[in-house]
């Protein structure tokens, strides 16, 4: 073939794939413009792929949860507009170190003041490295704990890929422990990544929030996250069908006061399902999606904050919060009153907790009034995986501003044929292999 019938070819190919994508587009102008409500892209089964037109167009998108909330692949824009209200505690941070005037150190990351449960990590072109634990391998529960929060910070990162982003290099600490015992000392600079911070604790201002080890499951009692929302949506129905009682389950012995103050005052009321679950007696447990079922769901703090509240939002119940110690990543969203009211607040006794059930029962409008905003706010929009992933990522961004760039490689020498040679290598293990280990990984590593 010459190159000029090689020419006109191309040619003609182009022009024929400009004409078949003019007819896609005219496709999609007439199916928007004849679907209910003018503009608005019509309603699909969830796990369709999104057509490249949709991929590109972050002004015209709008977040559909029936398509969207399980994606952990939004790009920045689409996390920015679909989760506008979800990043607080980060910019909270990120303003907590600006403020002090301090970037944020290697040192500042060191772990050794924790006996437990903490570890450090390094992520690099999107990928999730360890570079030290400390003890989070013996107890089932903190081995648990480490592989969810990792498994979240790298599904995050596979999101970012799949959108084309990369994630800032950044190195950082982690602790899986309900509390984090950060030294007090008052220009203390040390920083971790938490659960939770008790809001009157000004030491704990130095955390970075991040979403618990409960956004990828929660075994026994609820299993994988997302499909606990699949589950829990079952039991949907207005507030006047479902059980007419509070419904709680759980251990006293992680808060006496408060757990021990519901048991007390629930004790016997022909409106209230509260009981202590005894772990060894399987038929006291109740798994987290048979709570929806009823129409109040009862939240109650532990040793700390306590990870149910996110599965409780995933009801369309009314949830009933005691004024709480701890915050976690997304509680600045819980408003406990006014227009917007998505829980009923109750005092940290639950002395009012009575007159409380006793008025929304009463008041059938007024209850679905309040499910209806915890819908929107919580279930359908700032604790769905999607979002979860959006805040991992911009948390990373938020890091990166105020904290040193480390270097991801480092040098080791070997002896090879009787000469010493260097080699750079990345540092730490995968978290492809982390997860695979049999035992704790080495204390402190390279
Ligand atoms: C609950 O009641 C028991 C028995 O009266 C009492 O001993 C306990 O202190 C109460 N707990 C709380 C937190 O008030
Ligand atoms: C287990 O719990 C059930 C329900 O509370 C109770 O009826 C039963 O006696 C308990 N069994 C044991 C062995 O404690
Ligand atoms: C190792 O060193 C010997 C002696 O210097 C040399 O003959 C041999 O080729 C080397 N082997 C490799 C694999 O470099």
């Amino acid at each position: 073939m010459s190159n000029l019938t090689g020419a006109m070819h191309q040619h003609l190919w182009r022009a024929l794939a400009a004409f078949l994508l003019l007819v896609v587009l005219l496709q999609y102008f007439l199916l928007f413009s004849t679907s209910d409500g003018a503009g608005e892209v019509p309603r699909r089964p969830p796990h369709h792929l999104p057509s490249p037109i949709e991929h590109n167009s972050a002004e015209t998108w709008t977040f559909d949860h029936l398509r969207d909330a399980d994606n952990p692949a939004l790009n920045r824009a689409k996390c920015q507009a679909a989760f506008p209200e979800l990043y607080y505690e980060i910019d909270r941070s990120v303003q907590y170190w600006r403020d002090r005037s301090h970037t944020i150190t290697q040192e500042d990351t060191e772990i050794s003041w924790r006996q437990d449960a903490a570890l450090r990590v390094l992520v690099h072109g999107n990928q999730v490295r360890i570079l030290e634990t400390r003890h989070t391998w013996e107890g089932e529960g903190y081995r648990k704990r480490t592989r969810a929060v990792l498994g979240q910070i790298h599904r995050a990162l596979l999101g970012a890929a799949a959108a084309g982003e990369s994630a800032p290099t950044a190195e950082f600490a982690v602790t899986v422990d309900d509390q984090t015992l950060i030294p007090n000392a008052e220009d203390d600079t040390h920083t971790i990544w938490a659960f939770s911070r008790r809001l009157i604790d000004g030491d704990q201002e130095r955390h970075w929030l991040i979403p618990d080890f409960n956004f990828w499951s929660s075994p026994p009692v609820a299993g994988a996250f997302h499909e606990m929302r699949d589950r829990a949506r079952v039991y949907d129905a207005h507030v006047v069908e479902k059980k007419q009682q509070v419904i709680w389950r759980g251990v006293k012995w992680t808060n006496e006061y408060v757990r021990g103050s519901l048991l007390n005052v629930t004790e016997g009321m022909p409106w209230a399902d509260v009981e202590e679950v005894d772990w060894e007696n399987k038929s006291t447990i109740m798994r987290v999606e048979d709570m929806c079922r009823y129409m109040f769901v009862a939240h109650t703090e532990g040793r700390s904050w306590s990870g149910r509240l996110k599965y409780l939002l995933n009801c369309d119940s009314l949830p009933i919060i005691h004024s709480l110690d701890w915050t976690a990543h997304f509680y600045h969203l819980l408003t406990p009153s006014g227009a917007d009211q998505n829980y009923i607040p109750v005092e940290r006794d639950f002395s009012d907790l009575a007159e409380k059930v006793e008025w929304y029962m009463a008041h059938p409008r007024e209850s679905q009034r309040v499910v209806d905003n915890a819908v929107a706010t919580f279930r359908t929009r700032y604790t769905t995986p999607a979002a979860e992933a959006c805040y991992w990522r911009r948390l990373l961004n938020g890091w990166s501003e105020v904290a040193f760039v480390p270097d991801p490689y480092e040098t080791t020498t070997a002896i090879m044929n009787g000469t010493t040679v260097e080699q750079r290598r990345l540092r730490g293990i995968a978290f492809e292999e982390f997860v695979q280990l049999q035992g704790n990984y080495p204390q402190v590593a390279g």
